[in-house]
């Protein structure tokens, strides 16, 4: 089915660009929790625990915020797609390394990707102020998660 089933509160330039933003931030999500897990189980090193225990904090956020994009995408008429075939193709976020890491490793890794996936949501509250407030309102939620949690990660390497 392509024709949308749910009517949108937006028209349809609109809908459009916002749908488009909403897709690029539950891909960048889902690789973002998923990258989270990863590191999780393959954290090792002084302070393993702490780590260990905080990356699923961060796994906790990106999976609710992951419902909460596709669920907004939805209720503004735009199919979310979040396969991991669509995942692997456009996520813009940087790679994590396989196999085990240091917890300073780790802490580096996790910054420079938080970092990178606020910066891509703040573009996107930018695009959605003319588009969409009530998913800009959204992205606003995540951003200040995400950066609570960035700040929280680099406290560590300092
Ligand atoms: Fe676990």
């Amino acid at each position: 089915m392509t024709k949308s089933p749910i009517t949108s509160p937006l028209g349809d330039a609109e809908k459009e660009a916002t749908g488009a933003v909403l897709q690029a931030t539950l891909v960048d999500l889902i690789d973002l929790s998923l990258i989270a897990k990863q590191a999780h189980w393959n954290v090792v090193g002084q302070n393993f625990r702490s780590a260990h225990l905080q990356l699923d904090e961060l796994v906790s956020a990106a999976r609710q915020y992951t419902d909460d994009v596709a669920e907004r995408a939805n209720a503004i008429g735009v199919s979310p797609n979040g396969k991991a075939k669509t995942v692997v193709k456009s996520s813009g976020i940087p790679d994590y390394p396989a196999n085990w890491q240091t917890v300073e490793a780790t802490v580096a890794a996790i910054v420079e990707i938080l970092g990178e996936v606020i910066k891509r949501l703040r573009e996107r509250i930018e695009e959605t102020d003319k588009t969409d407030l009530v998913t800009q309102d959204l992205l606003i939620e995540i951003a200040a998660e995400l950066e609570k949690q960035h700040w929280m990660w680099q406290a560590q390497t300092a």
